[in-house]
C-alpha cells in the first residue's frame, strides 16, 4: 500500500517490552515475508551503542524469546540487515538533533515512530520530533499503554501528542485488541447470524468476564504499585473486552466505524462512585500462598513494604442503554490466581416455564468465550439424560465444545504485536486505541478510584493460588449469580 511505512522508529529500543516482545515480533513478520523489502528500522535508547552491538542485542532478543520451531538463521540475518540505532536523550535538544538526522538520513518514505518509553517521556519525544520537522504529513506515532495514571494526567498525554500529530495518525496500543482469541470475538459476534438477535437484555441474564494471571508482579513492583489492577488491566484490556462484547455492529471492520460503537459503550458505563463502591466492588492483594504447586511470597514481601496497590479487582457495572439495561456485567482480574484465564461467559436467562417434573432441573443456557491460554467457545445445553425414569424425562446440562487450536491446528497463530506492527505499519487504526476511548474510560476508572479513597478501602488480602477475596464471590451471590471457575 501507498502509505505503508517504510522506516520505523523504536523509542525504548533497550527496554523490556522491546527484547520480549516487539524485536521477536518484527522477527516473526520478518519470517513471514510480511515487512516491505524497503524497510528499515531505527531502534533508540539513551545507552550508547553503536549498531553492530544492538544487532548482537537483537539477535539474542529473537533467539531467545522465538520458539525454536520458528527459528531460521537467514530470516534473522534479514531482519538484522534492516536495524540500525542511534542513542539518544529526549531530554537533550542537541541529542535529539542528532537522532533527527539520523532519521533523516535513513527517510525513504512514511515513518512510524514508535514510543516504548516511560510515558513521562511521549511528550518531550514528540514536542522534539514536531521542532525537527520530522512528524508532519507521512508520519505516525505508535504509543504503549499506560497514557497516564488518571484523566488528568491522560489529557495532558493526550494534549501534548495532539500538538504535533492529529488524531488519525496516533495509533494507542492496547495488545489484547492484537491477540487472535480477541479478534475471534468481533468474527463470531459479527459473522453468525445465530448470536446477535440473542445478544441482548431480553435474552442474557448477566455477562462475566475473566482476566486471572498465574504471575505476580515479576519485578516490575515498582510500577506496578503506582497502578494497581484497576489501572493495569481494567482500565484498558477489561474495558476493551466490554466494548467489544457489548458494542452494537458496526457498519464496516474500520477505525471510525468501530470505534465509534467502542466509544458509545463506554459512554454508558454506570458511574461507579463513592456511594457504590462498598457494594459494587471488591479489592484484594496476594499474600504468600501456592500457585501452581509453587510456593510463592506475598505482594508486600515482593515489594519488600507494606503497600495498599490492589493485585485484584472485580466489580459489577451497568451499561445504561437499551440493549444491556438491567445486565450485570461482572468484572475482575487478578494477578496469582489458581489459573491462567480469559473468559467472557454469557449467562443466558431460564427457560420461561418448565414442562417437566419438578424434579428435573434446567440450567440457563451459558456462551463461555475463553481467549487464552487456550481458545474455545463453549455453548451450555440441556439434554435428556438417557435411559428410563419412573419420575418422568431427567435432564442434563451438556456442553458444546470447539477448540479452535485443534480446529486450526495448522494454521499458526501469531503474536499480538505482528497484528499491530503488520496494521500500524499500513495505517490502519481499527485495532488501536482512540483518543476519546482512553479519556471515557480513565474517567470511570477514576471515579471508582476516588470512591476508594473517600471510603478509605483497603485491598482485603487473598492466598496466592485462589480465586481473590471470598467477598468476590459474595458480591456476585447476593444477586444470586456464581463466578464459573
Ligand atoms: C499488561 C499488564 O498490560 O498486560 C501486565 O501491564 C499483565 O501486568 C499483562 O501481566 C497481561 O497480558 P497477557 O498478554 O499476558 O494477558
Amino acid at each position: 500500500p501507498g502509505n505503508c511505512a517504510s522506516l520505523l522508529v523504536i523509542f525504548g529500543a533497550s527496554g523490556d517490552l522491546a527484547q520480549r516482545m516487539l524485536l521477536p515480533s518484527l522477527y516473526g513478520l520478518q519470517h513471514a515475508g510480511l515487512l516491505l523489502p524497503e524497510l528499515r528500522i531505527l531502534g533508540t535508547a539513551r545507552s550508547a551503542m553503536d549498531d553492530a552491538t544492538f544487532r548482537a542485542d537483537v539477535a539474542d532478543a529473537v533467539r531467545r524469546n522465538v520458539p525454536a520451531t520458528d527459528l531460521d538463521e537467514a530470516s534473522l540475518e534479514a531482519l538484522l540487515a534492516r536495524i540500525a540505532y542511534h542513542a539518544a536523550d529526549s531530554g537533550d535538544p542537541e541529542s535529539m538533533a542528532r537522532l533527527g538526522e539520523r532519521i533523516t538520513s535513513m527517510r525513504t518514505g512514511e515513518i512510524l515512530y514508535h514510543l516504548s518509553t516511560a510515558p513521562r517521556f511521549y511528550v518531550p519525544i514528540c514536542v522534539a520530533l514536531g521542532a525537527l520537522g520530522l512528524a508532519g504529513p507521512g508520519t505516525r506515532v505508535m504509543l504503549e499503554k499506560p497514557i497516564g495514571t488518571d484523566l488528568a494526567s491522560a489529557t495532558n498525554i493526550n494534549d501534548g501528542v495532539a500538538r504535533v500529530f492529529d488524531e488519525d495518525r496516533v495509533f494507542r496500543v492496547d495488545h489484547y485488541l492484537g491477540k487472535e482469541g480477541v479478534q475471534n470475538l468481533i468474527a463470531l459476534r459479527f459473522g453468525n447470524a445465530m448470536f446477535e438477535p440473542l445478544w441482548n437484555a431480553r435474552h442474557i441474564q448477566h455477562v462475566q468476564i475473566t482476566v486471572a494471571e498465574t504471575v505476580g508482579v515479576e519485578g516490575r513492583g515498582d510500577y506496578y504499585d503506582t497502578s494497581g489492577a484497576m489501572r493495569d488491566m481494567m482500565q484498558n484490556h477489561l474495558l476493551q473486552l466490554v466494548c467489544l462484547t457489548a458494542m452494537e455492529p458496526p457498519a464496516r471492520f474500520e477505525p471510525t466505524a468501530v470505534r465509534n460503537e467502542k466509544i458509545k459503550v463506554l459512554r454508558s458505563l454506570r458511574r461507579i462512585g463513592p456511594a457504590e463502591v462498598q457494594t459494587e466492588t471488591v479489592t484484594g492483594q496476594y499474600t504468600s500462598g501456592a500457585v501452581g504447586g509453587k510456593v510463592v511470597p506475598g505482594y508486600a514481601e515482593e515489594l519488600g513494604r507494606p503497600s495498599r496497590t490492589e493485585t485484584f479487582v472485580a466489580l459489577r457495572a451497568h451499561i445504561d442503554n437499551w440493549r444491556w439495561s438491567g445486565v450485570p456485567f461482572y468484572l475482575r482480574t487478578g494477578k496469582r490466581m489458581p489459573r491462567r484465564a480469559t473468559e467472557i461467559h454469557l449467562q443466558f436467562r431460564a427457560v420461561p416455564h418448565s414442562i417437566f417434573d419438578p424434579r428435573a432441573k434446567i440450567a440457563p443456557n451459558g456462551l463461555t468465550i475463553r481467549l487464552q491460554p487456550e481458545e474455545r467457545i463453549e455453548l451450555r445445553l440441556m439434554s435428556k439424560t438417557p435411559g428410563l425414569d419412573r419420575a418422568g424425562l431427567q435432564l442434563s446440562q451438556v456442553a458444546l465444545d470447539l477448540d479452535l487450536h485443534e480446529e486450526f491446528a495448522t494454521s499458526a497463530r501469531r503474536p499480538a504485536y505482528e497484528r499491530l506492527y503488520l496494521d500500524a505499519l499500513e495505517g490502519n487504526g481499527t485495532l488501536f486505541v482512540r483518543r476519546d476511548e482512553t479519556e471515557a474510560a480513565w474517567e470511570w476508572v477514576d471515579a471508582v478510584i476516588n470512591g476508594w479513597r473517600a471510603n478509605d478501602i483497603a485491598p482485603k488480602p487473598y492466598p496466592a493460588g485462589t480465586w481473590g477475596p471470598a467477598s468476590a464471590v459474595a458480591m456476585t451471590e447476593r444477586h444470586g449469580h456464581t463466578w464459573r471457575e
